[in-house]
């Protein structure tokens, strides 16, 4: 079979912003993980029982099927990146073991970072599907993106609705927002450096190249992460919390 690789060519317009959304997934799986298991150990712990709380959990249940084939379909992507010598393991190791330090945390607060993480990526999702500054053309890795996209938008309210049904408050939630975009931005960052890094040592981009391409991106998609960070603050307003 003929394997397009993710990092063979550029899937997605050029290689600053292939590697944007490479640095993305080799977040999600293990980021999905730690959704997956909050909102599970969520539907263990609380009481289900009457109408609107069954209705909640059946929510909530089809949101971990979701985050389940997300977290499949990333794998696969991930193997197509390893395939074209990206050192996948050990990248996606780091994350994994970052998140693993948060899986001890008390259930509460998993739950109020998982409703951050999911808060930050519907609104990054609704972003990416507004145009071609940040996904190009119409190939299996942006197929696979626009897919992740819409199920995100469709499930952002879920981790948030369990949260407050087992008690998460305002404070805590407020500052797992600002917790879980501080290390989203990190790891992210980190994770593009190595990307690129790896990218100029093997001659595939130059030092100019990456600078121009940066700054194209980021003159594109201001905008978009403008209205990020405005849906990020908004959403700590204590009124849109209720
Ligand atoms: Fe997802
Ligand atoms: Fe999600």
């Amino acid at each position: 079979m003929t394997v397009q690789s993710v990092g063979t060519a550029p899937w997605n317009g050029d290689l600053f912003r292939t590697r944007f959304f490479d640095a993305l997934s080799l977040l999600l799986p293990s980021g999905e993980a730690f959704v997956i298991d909050a909102v599970t150990d969520a539907i263990q712990a609380g009481d289900w029982s009457g109408a609107s709380a069954q209705s909640l959990r059946d929510e909530a249940l089809r949101f971990v099927r979701e985050e389940t084939s997300h977290q499949r379909a990333h794998r696969r992507y991930n193997e197509r990146l390893a395939q074209s010598g990206v050192p996948v393991a050990a990248l996606e190791g780091r994350v994994a073991s970052a998140v693993q330090e948060l899986a001890s945390l008390p259930l509460c607060t998993r739950l109020a970072l998982a409703e951050a993480f999911e808060h930050l990526t519907a609104l990054l999702s609704a972003q990416v599907l507004k145009g071609a500054a940040w996904l190009q053309g119409d190939g299996r890795e942006a197929r696979l993106w626009r897919w992740h996209c819409q199920e995100e938008i469709g499930h952002r309210h879920v981790a948030g609705d369990v949260g407050r049904a087992l008690g998460v408050g305002y404070g805590q939630r407020a500052a797992c927002l600002v917790l879980a975009a501080l290390y989203l931005g990190m790891d992210l960052s980190r994770l593009m450096a190595q990307l690129l890094w790896r990218d100029i040592r093997s001659g595939r981009l130059s030092g100019l190249g990456l600078l121009g391409q940066c700054a194209r991106f980021a003159l594109r998609t201001a905008p978009g992460f403008g209205r990020i960070a405005l849906g990020s603050v908004a959403s700590l307003w204590p009124r849109r919390s209720a």
